[in-house]
Protein backbone atom coordinates (compact mmCIF):
# COMPACT_ATOMS: atom_id res chain seq x y z
CA UNK A 1 0.00 0.00 0.00
CA UNK A 2 1.16 3.39 -0.73
CA UNK A 3 0.88 6.03 1.68
CA UNK A 4 0.75 9.89 2.15
CA UNK A 5 1.46 11.44 5.25
CA UNK A 6 0.33 15.16 5.48
CA UNK A 7 1.95 17.70 7.66
CA UNK A 8 5.59 18.38 9.00
CA UNK A 9 5.34 18.51 12.92
CA UNK A 10 6.19 15.47 15.22
CA UNK A 11 3.05 14.31 14.92
CA UNK A 12 3.58 13.35 11.50
CA UNK A 13 6.91 12.07 11.95
CA UNK A 14 5.73 9.80 14.79
CA UNK A 15 2.54 8.89 12.31
CA UNK A 16 5.38 8.15 9.70
CA UNK A 17 7.41 5.97 11.90
CA UNK A 18 4.83 3.58 13.28
CA UNK A 19 3.41 3.47 9.70
CA UNK A 20 7.38 2.78 8.05
CA UNK A 21 7.27 -0.27 10.19
CA UNK A 22 4.05 -1.86 8.25
CA UNK A 23 4.79 -4.99 6.61
CA UNK A 24 1.50 -3.87 4.09
CA UNK A 25 3.47 -0.45 2.84
CA UNK A 26 5.47 -0.50 -0.22
CA UNK A 27 5.91 3.61 -0.74
CA UNK A 28 5.35 6.58 2.12
CA UNK A 29 5.27 10.09 0.97
CA UNK A 30 5.18 12.87 3.32
CA UNK A 31 4.01 16.14 2.34
CA UNK A 32 5.67 18.68 2.86
CA UNK A 33 7.09 16.54 5.94
CA UNK A 34 10.59 17.72 7.74
CA UNK A 35 14.01 15.92 8.15
CA UNK A 36 12.69 13.35 10.60
CA UNK A 37 10.42 12.04 8.18
CA UNK A 38 13.14 11.89 5.41
CA UNK A 39 14.80 9.20 6.52
CA UNK A 40 11.99 7.23 6.63
CA UNK A 41 9.89 8.25 3.71
CA UNK A 42 9.84 10.86 0.26
CA UNK A 43 9.36 13.78 1.52
CA UNK A 44 7.13 15.99 -1.04
CA UNK A 45 6.48 19.80 -1.53
CA UNK A 46 2.49 20.65 -0.69
CA UNK A 47 0.62 23.71 0.49
CA UNK A 48 -0.73 21.31 2.74
CA UNK A 49 -4.26 23.17 3.10
CA UNK A 50 -5.02 23.83 -0.41
CA UNK A 51 -7.32 21.11 -1.04
CA UNK A 52 -6.55 21.05 -5.07
CA UNK A 53 -3.15 20.78 -4.67
CA UNK A 54 -3.03 17.51 -1.98
CA UNK A 55 -5.65 15.75 -3.94
CA UNK A 56 -3.20 16.35 -7.44
CA UNK A 57 -0.30 15.16 -5.50
CA UNK A 58 -2.35 11.96 -4.07
CA UNK A 59 -3.24 11.39 -7.66
CA UNK A 60 -0.34 11.82 -9.11
CA UNK A 61 2.11 9.89 -6.44
CA UNK A 62 -0.64 6.99 -7.00
CA UNK A 63 -1.28 6.73 -3.09
CA UNK A 64 -4.08 4.12 -1.56
CA UNK A 65 -4.44 6.53 1.73
CA UNK A 66 -4.14 9.93 2.88
CA UNK A 67 -3.14 10.39 6.51
CA UNK A 68 -3.97 14.10 7.30
CA UNK A 69 -1.99 15.62 10.35
CA UNK A 70 -3.17 19.05 10.84
CA UNK A 71 -6.34 20.62 12.12
CA UNK A 72 -6.31 23.16 9.23
CA UNK A 73 -5.84 21.19 6.03
CA UNK A 74 -9.70 19.34 7.40
CA UNK A 75 -11.21 22.13 8.12
CA UNK A 76 -10.34 23.52 4.21
CA UNK A 77 -11.78 20.88 3.34
CA UNK A 78 -8.71 18.82 2.02
CA UNK A 79 -10.42 15.23 2.90
CA UNK A 80 -13.31 15.95 1.10
CA UNK A 81 -10.94 16.47 -1.99
CA UNK A 82 -9.12 13.30 -1.47
CA UNK A 83 -12.15 11.65 -0.88
CA UNK A 84 -14.06 13.01 -4.35
CA UNK A 85 -10.84 11.45 -6.05
CA UNK A 86 -12.07 7.83 -5.08
CA UNK A 87 -8.77 7.85 -2.56
CA UNK A 88 -9.11 6.75 0.82
CA UNK A 89 -8.44 9.84 3.49
CA UNK A 90 -8.09 9.17 7.15
CA UNK A 91 -9.71 12.68 8.28
CA UNK A 92 -13.17 13.85 8.38
CA UNK A 93 -14.64 15.87 5.48
CA UNK A 94 -14.70 19.65 6.24
CA UNK A 95 -18.98 19.19 7.77
CA UNK A 96 -17.59 16.99 10.39
CA UNK A 97 -13.94 18.90 10.93
CA UNK A 98 -16.49 21.70 12.43
CA UNK A 99 -15.86 19.41 15.55
CA UNK A 100 -12.72 21.49 15.92
CA UNK A 101 -13.18 24.67 13.46
CA UNK A 102 -15.93 25.59 15.64
CA UNK A 103 -16.15 25.51 19.17
CA UNK A 104 -19.63 26.96 19.10
CA UNK A 105 -20.37 23.96 16.80
CA UNK A 106 -18.73 21.91 19.31
CA UNK A 107 -20.82 22.66 22.13
CA UNK A 108 -23.94 22.21 20.07
CA UNK A 109 -22.86 18.62 19.24
CA UNK A 110 -22.25 18.12 23.24
CA UNK A 111 -25.64 19.56 23.84
CA UNK A 112 -27.44 17.87 21.07
CA UNK A 113 -25.78 14.38 21.82
CA UNK A 114 -26.14 14.42 26.06
CA UNK A 115 -22.22 15.05 26.52
CA UNK A 116 -21.08 16.15 29.92
CA UNK A 117 -19.61 19.47 29.20
CA UNK A 118 -19.37 22.89 30.75
CA UNK A 119 -22.72 25.30 31.13
CA UNK A 120 -21.88 28.05 28.73
CA UNK A 121 -23.25 30.46 25.91
CA UNK A 122 -22.22 31.43 22.43
CA UNK A 123 -22.27 35.17 21.70
CA UNK A 124 -21.98 37.34 18.11
CA UNK A 125 -21.94 40.51 20.43
CA UNK A 126 -19.02 42.20 22.66
CA UNK A 127 -21.27 43.89 24.90
CA UNK A 128 -23.95 41.42 25.64
CA UNK A 129 -20.34 38.30 25.97
CA UNK A 130 -19.24 41.12 28.74
CA UNK A 131 -22.42 41.75 30.29
CA UNK A 132 -22.87 37.94 30.72
CA UNK A 133 -19.00 37.53 32.10
CA UNK A 134 -19.20 40.72 34.33
CA UNK A 135 -22.32 38.61 36.08
CA UNK A 136 -20.68 35.72 35.85
CA UNK A 137 -17.23 36.02 37.46
CA UNK A 138 -14.14 33.86 36.48
CA UNK A 139 -15.05 32.29 32.77
CA UNK A 140 -12.98 30.76 30.43
CA UNK A 141 -13.46 32.61 27.09
CA UNK A 142 -12.80 30.60 23.54
CA UNK A 143 -12.74 32.52 20.32
CA UNK A 144 -15.02 30.05 18.10
CA UNK A 145 -12.79 29.27 15.33
CA UNK A 146 -9.09 28.25 15.01
CA UNK A 147 -6.74 30.32 16.73
CA UNK A 148 -3.45 28.19 16.51
CA UNK A 149 -3.48 27.83 20.47
CA UNK A 150 -4.41 31.14 21.65
CA UNK A 151 -7.94 31.41 21.47
CA UNK A 152 -9.02 30.58 25.03
CA UNK A 153 -7.94 32.94 28.29
CA UNK A 154 -9.14 31.01 31.54
CA UNK A 155 -10.05 34.23 33.40
CA UNK A 156 -10.33 34.55 36.97
CA UNK A 157 -12.55 37.50 38.38
CA UNK A 158 -14.64 39.82 36.45
CA UNK A 159 -12.37 42.16 35.60
CA UNK A 160 -9.77 39.59 33.75
CA UNK A 161 -13.34 37.99 32.29
CA UNK A 162 -14.28 41.18 30.36
CA UNK A 163 -10.74 42.04 29.23
CA UNK A 164 -10.84 37.97 28.08
CA UNK A 165 -13.94 38.95 26.08
CA UNK A 166 -12.15 41.85 24.31
CA UNK A 167 -8.95 40.39 23.61
CA UNK A 168 -10.39 37.80 21.88
CA UNK A 169 -12.85 39.00 20.25
CA UNK A 170 -10.65 41.55 18.58
CA UNK A 171 -8.69 38.38 16.74
CA UNK A 172 -10.70 38.67 13.79
CA UNK A 173 -12.23 35.88 11.88
CA UNK A 174 -11.83 33.46 14.72
CA UNK A 175 -13.09 35.75 17.25
CA UNK A 176 -16.43 36.71 15.60
CA UNK A 177 -18.06 34.77 17.54
CA UNK A 178 -17.39 33.49 21.85
CA UNK A 179 -18.07 31.13 23.72
CA UNK A 180 -17.85 31.88 27.45
CA UNK A 181 -18.11 28.77 30.07
CA UNK A 182 -17.87 27.71 33.41
CA UNK A 183 -14.37 27.21 34.91
CA UNK A 184 -13.91 23.34 35.55
CA UNK A 185 -11.52 22.21 38.11
CA UNK A 186 -9.61 18.69 37.67
CA UNK A 187 -6.89 16.99 35.87
CA UNK A 188 -6.87 16.90 32.10
CA UNK A 189 -6.63 14.03 29.75
CA UNK A 190 -6.80 13.58 26.20
CA UNK A 191 -8.65 10.43 24.75
CA UNK A 192 -8.29 9.57 21.11
CA UNK A 193 -10.82 7.68 19.24
CA UNK A 194 -10.32 5.92 15.74
CA UNK A 195 -12.90 6.58 14.12
CA UNK A 196 -14.93 5.04 11.00
CA UNK A 197 -18.28 7.14 10.80
CA UNK A 198 -20.12 4.81 12.90
CA UNK A 199 -17.78 2.96 15.24
CA UNK A 200 -14.63 3.90 16.68
CA UNK A 201 -11.42 1.67 19.05
CA UNK A 202 -9.43 3.97 21.53
CA UNK A 203 -5.73 4.52 22.17
CA UNK A 204 -4.49 4.59 25.28
CA UNK A 205 -5.40 8.37 27.59
CA UNK A 206 -2.64 10.65 27.02
CA UNK A 207 -1.62 13.82 29.23
CA UNK A 208 -0.22 16.13 27.24
CA UNK A 209 1.52 19.32 29.36
CA UNK A 210 0.34 22.45 28.24
CA UNK A 211 1.88 25.23 29.86
CA UNK A 212 5.88 26.06 29.05
CA UNK A 213 6.67 25.89 32.55
CA UNK A 214 7.70 23.17 35.74
CA UNK A 215 4.72 22.99 37.60
CA UNK A 216 2.18 24.09 35.03
CA UNK A 217 3.34 27.20 34.87
CA UNK A 218 3.49 29.94 32.26
CA UNK A 219 2.01 30.33 29.39
CA UNK A 220 -0.07 28.24 27.24
CA UNK A 221 2.13 26.62 24.15
CA UNK A 222 1.36 23.84 21.61
CA UNK A 223 2.34 20.74 24.34
CA UNK A 224 5.63 20.25 26.03
CA UNK A 225 5.35 16.66 26.71
CA UNK A 226 2.92 13.72 26.72
CA UNK A 227 3.21 10.22 28.39
CA UNK A 228 0.54 7.64 27.93
CA UNK A 229 -1.41 5.52 29.46
CA UNK A 230 -2.41 7.97 31.95
CA UNK A 231 -4.08 6.40 35.02
CA UNK A 232 -6.27 9.51 35.91
CA UNK A 233 -8.78 7.18 33.64
CA UNK A 234 -8.46 3.53 33.89
CA UNK A 235 -9.60 0.98 31.73
CA UNK A 236 -13.44 1.10 32.57
CA UNK A 237 -13.51 4.91 32.78
CA UNK A 238 -11.89 5.17 29.64
CA UNK A 239 -14.32 2.70 28.26
CA UNK A 240 -17.08 5.06 30.02
CA UNK A 241 -15.39 7.91 27.92
CA UNK A 242 -16.10 5.94 24.71
CA UNK A 243 -19.59 5.27 25.35
CA UNK A 244 -20.74 8.42 27.22
CA UNK A 245 -18.74 10.87 24.57
CA UNK A 246 -17.18 9.32 21.52
CA UNK A 247 -20.32 6.98 20.37
CA UNK A 248 -23.01 9.86 21.27
CA UNK A 249 -20.84 12.54 18.94
CA UNK A 250 -20.60 9.98 15.83
CA UNK A 251 -24.34 8.80 16.08
CA UNK A 252 -24.78 12.63 16.34
CA UNK A 253 -22.83 13.59 13.42
CA UNK A 254 -23.90 10.20 11.27
CA UNK A 255 -27.62 11.24 11.79
CA UNK A 256 -26.95 14.84 10.40
CA UNK A 257 -25.48 13.45 7.17
CA UNK A 258 -22.01 14.56 8.15
CA UNK A 259 -20.67 11.15 9.67
CA UNK A 260 -17.14 11.83 11.68
CA UNK A 261 -14.06 9.23 9.82
CA UNK A 262 -10.78 9.83 11.62
CA UNK A 263 -9.24 10.82 14.95
CA UNK A 264 -11.65 12.44 17.40
CA UNK A 265 -9.86 13.89 20.22
CA UNK A 266 -11.97 14.41 22.94
CA UNK A 267 -9.83 16.84 25.64
CA UNK A 268 -11.52 16.25 29.47
CA UNK A 269 -11.10 17.80 32.81
CA UNK A 270 -11.58 14.69 34.54
CA UNK A 271 -13.84 16.80 37.20
CA UNK A 272 -15.76 15.17 40.88
CA UNK A 273 -18.64 14.53 39.02
CA UNK A 274 -16.65 12.26 36.08
CA UNK A 275 -15.11 13.32 32.97
CA UNK A 276 -16.09 16.17 30.53
CA UNK A 277 -15.31 17.81 27.34
CA UNK A 278 -13.53 20.86 27.42
CA UNK A 279 -13.00 20.54 23.68
CA UNK A 280 -12.48 18.40 20.50
CA UNK A 281 -10.32 18.28 18.07
CA UNK A 282 -10.54 16.37 14.87
CA UNK A 283 -7.24 14.68 14.47
CA UNK A 284 -4.15 13.31 16.50
CA UNK A 285 -2.65 14.78 19.44
CA UNK A 286 1.23 16.57 19.31
CA UNK A 287 2.40 15.28 21.02
CA UNK A 288 -0.02 12.77 22.36
CA UNK A 289 0.32 11.12 18.85
CA UNK A 290 3.89 10.82 19.34
CA UNK A 291 3.82 9.03 22.71
CA UNK A 292 0.57 6.73 21.70
CA UNK A 293 2.55 5.76 18.57
CA UNK A 294 5.30 4.08 20.99
CA UNK A 295 3.34 2.31 22.56
CA UNK A 296 0.97 0.90 19.97
CA UNK A 297 1.87 -3.10 20.11
CA UNK A 298 0.64 -3.56 15.98
CA UNK A 299 0.28 -2.18 12.79
CA UNK A 300 -1.36 0.84 12.19
CA UNK A 301 -2.45 0.53 8.48
CA UNK A 302 -5.34 -1.98 8.65
CA UNK A 303 -6.88 0.37 11.47
CA UNK A 304 -6.61 3.58 9.75
CA UNK A 305 -7.61 1.84 6.40
CA UNK A 306 -10.96 0.62 7.70
CA UNK A 307 -11.39 3.98 9.29
CA UNK A 308 -11.25 5.64 5.93
CA UNK A 309 -13.18 3.19 4.43
CA UNK A 310 -15.84 2.36 6.74
CA UNK A 311 -15.02 -0.85 7.70
CA UNK A 312 -13.68 -0.52 11.43
CA UNK A 313 -14.26 -3.73 13.27
CA UNK A 314 -13.66 -2.79 16.91
CA UNK A 315 -11.16 -4.66 18.92
CA UNK A 316 -8.96 -3.42 22.06
CA UNK A 317 -5.88 -2.29 20.16
CA UNK A 318 -2.90 -4.08 21.20
CA UNK A 319 -0.15 -2.15 23.24
CA UNK A 320 2.85 -2.89 23.81
CA UNK A 321 3.70 -3.06 27.95
CA UNK A 322 4.59 -0.13 30.29
CA UNK A 323 4.50 3.56 29.67
CA UNK A 324 5.71 5.79 26.50
CA UNK A 325 6.96 9.52 27.50
CA UNK A 326 8.00 12.16 25.39
CA UNK A 327 9.98 16.00 26.32
CA UNK A 328 8.94 18.30 23.87
CA UNK A 329 12.67 20.61 23.29
CA UNK A 330 11.62 24.14 22.59
CA UNK A 331 13.60 27.31 20.66
CA UNK A 332 14.61 30.10 23.17
CA UNK A 333 11.83 32.90 23.23
CA UNK A 334 9.36 29.90 22.76
CA UNK A 335 6.17 30.18 22.71
CA UNK A 336 6.06 34.04 22.11
CA UNK A 337 8.81 34.82 19.26
CA UNK A 338 10.89 31.60 19.17
CA UNK A 339 14.65 32.29 18.36
CA UNK A 340 15.85 29.79 15.59
CA UNK A 341 18.43 29.25 13.22
CA UNK A 342 21.06 27.39 16.00
CA UNK A 343 22.80 23.97 15.76
CA UNK A 344 21.60 21.18 16.85
CA UNK A 345 23.60 18.28 18.49
CA UNK A 346 23.94 14.34 19.09
CA UNK A 347 19.73 13.87 18.00
CA UNK A 348 20.77 11.64 15.50
CA UNK A 349 22.83 9.61 17.73
CA UNK A 350 20.24 8.27 20.22
CA UNK A 351 18.68 4.96 19.64
CA UNK A 352 17.70 1.73 22.14
CA UNK A 353 14.58 2.41 23.31
CA UNK A 354 14.32 6.04 22.36
CA UNK A 355 12.83 7.89 19.52
CA UNK A 356 13.52 11.32 18.39
CA UNK A 357 10.67 13.16 16.53
CA UNK A 358 11.01 16.43 14.98
CA UNK A 359 9.08 19.17 14.56
CA UNK A 360 11.12 22.64 14.01
CA UNK A 361 14.03 21.13 12.57
CA UNK A 362 15.72 21.89 8.91
CA UNK A 363 18.78 21.05 7.20
CA UNK A 364 21.47 23.84 6.29
CA UNK A 365 24.92 22.30 4.71
CA UNK A 366 23.82 19.24 5.33
CA UNK A 367 23.70 20.16 9.40
CA UNK A 368 20.55 20.09 11.08
CA UNK A 369 19.51 23.67 12.80
CA UNK A 370 16.64 24.80 14.38
CA UNK A 371 13.85 26.00 12.48
CA UNK A 372 10.61 26.53 14.54
CA UNK A 373 8.98 26.69 18.41
CA UNK A 374 8.77 23.15 19.08
CA UNK A 375 12.01 21.28 17.42
CA UNK A 376 11.96 17.84 18.91
CA UNK A 377 10.20 15.45 20.80
CA UNK A 378 12.19 13.10 22.81
CA UNK A 379 10.48 9.84 23.59
CA UNK A 380 11.12 6.92 25.53
CA UNK A 381 9.57 3.58 26.15
CA UNK A 382 10.08 1.68 29.78
CA UNK A 383 8.26 -1.11 32.07
CA UNK A 384 6.80 1.30 34.25
CA UNK A 385 6.40 5.45 34.14
CA UNK A 386 9.15 5.94 36.14
CA UNK A 387 11.82 4.39 33.89
CA UNK A 388 10.09 5.60 30.41
CA UNK A 389 10.86 8.73 32.10
CA UNK A 390 14.20 8.04 33.10
CA UNK A 391 14.80 6.86 30.02
CA UNK A 392 13.59 9.98 27.93
CA UNK A 393 15.27 12.34 30.09
CA UNK A 394 18.61 10.60 29.63
CA UNK A 395 18.20 10.67 26.00
CA UNK A 396 17.11 14.85 26.51
CA UNK A 397 20.36 14.91 28.31
CA UNK A 398 22.47 13.90 25.28
CA UNK A 399 20.72 16.41 23.19
CA UNK A 400 21.25 19.82 23.10
CA UNK A 401 21.37 23.53 21.32
CA UNK A 402 21.45 27.01 22.65
CA UNK A 403 18.81 28.22 24.94
CA UNK A 404 16.90 24.93 24.83
CA UNK A 405 14.16 24.78 26.75
CA UNK A 406 12.12 21.60 28.18
CA UNK A 407 10.51 20.81 31.11
CA UNK A 408 11.64 18.64 33.81
CA UNK A 409 8.23 17.15 35.31
CA UNK A 410 6.63 15.59 31.99
CA UNK A 411 4.80 12.42 33.37
CA UNK A 412 5.30 13.24 37.17
CA UNK A 413 1.92 13.62 37.47
CA UNK A 414 1.01 9.82 36.42
CA UNK A 415 3.80 8.71 39.43
CA UNK A 416 2.82 7.33 42.68
CA UNK A 417 -0.51 5.25 41.78
CA UNK A 418 -0.60 1.89 41.23
CA UNK A 419 -0.01 1.40 37.57
CA UNK A 420 3.51 3.01 37.66
P1 LIG B 1 -8.95 24.25 24.39
O1 LIG B 1 -8.20 24.96 23.30
O2 LIG B 1 -10.43 24.34 24.30
O3 LIG B 1 -8.35 22.91 24.71
O4 LIG B 1 -8.58 25.00 25.72
C1 LIG B 1 -7.24 25.18 26.07
C2 LIG B 1 -7.08 24.94 27.54
O5 LIG B 1 -7.93 25.82 28.26
C3 LIG B 1 -7.50 23.55 27.98
O6 LIG B 1 -6.50 22.61 27.79
C4 LIG B 1 -7.77 23.82 29.46
O7 LIG B 1 -6.54 23.87 30.18
C5 LIG B 1 -8.36 25.19 29.45
N1 LIG B 1 -9.84 25.13 29.47
C6 LIG B 1 -10.68 25.08 28.42
N2 LIG B 1 -11.97 25.02 28.83
C7 LIG B 1 -11.94 25.03 30.17
C8 LIG B 1 -12.94 25.00 31.20
N3 LIG B 1 -14.24 24.98 30.93
N4 LIG B 1 -12.53 25.03 32.48
C9 LIG B 1 -11.21 25.09 32.80
N5 LIG B 1 -10.22 25.13 31.89
C10 LIG B 1 -10.57 25.10 30.59
N1 LIG C 1 -1.70 18.50 22.43
C1 LIG C 1 -2.81 19.32 22.15
C2 LIG C 1 -3.29 19.25 20.78
O1 LIG C 1 -2.81 18.48 19.97
O2 LIG C 1 -4.21 20.00 20.47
Amino acid sequence: MRVLVLGSGGREHALAWKLAQSPRLSALICAPGNPGTAALAENRPVIADRPDAVASLAREARVDLVVVGPEAPLVAGVADAVRATGIAVFGPDAAAARLEGSKAFAKEVMLASGVRTAAGRAFTSVPEAEAWARARGSVVVKADGLAAGKGVIVARGADEAVEAVRALSALGEAGRTLVLEEVLDGEEVSVIALCDGERYVLLPPAQDHKRLLDGDRGPNTGGMGAYCPAPVLDAAALARVGEEVIAPVLRTMAARGTPFRGALYAGLMVTPEGPAVLEFNVRFGDPEAQVQMLSLGEDLIPWLEACARGTLAPAPLALLPGASVGVVLASPGYPAAPVTGAPIWEADRIGGSCQVFHAGTTLRDRALVTAGGRVLTVCARGPTLAEARANAYGAVGRISFPGMQYRRDIGAKGLGTART
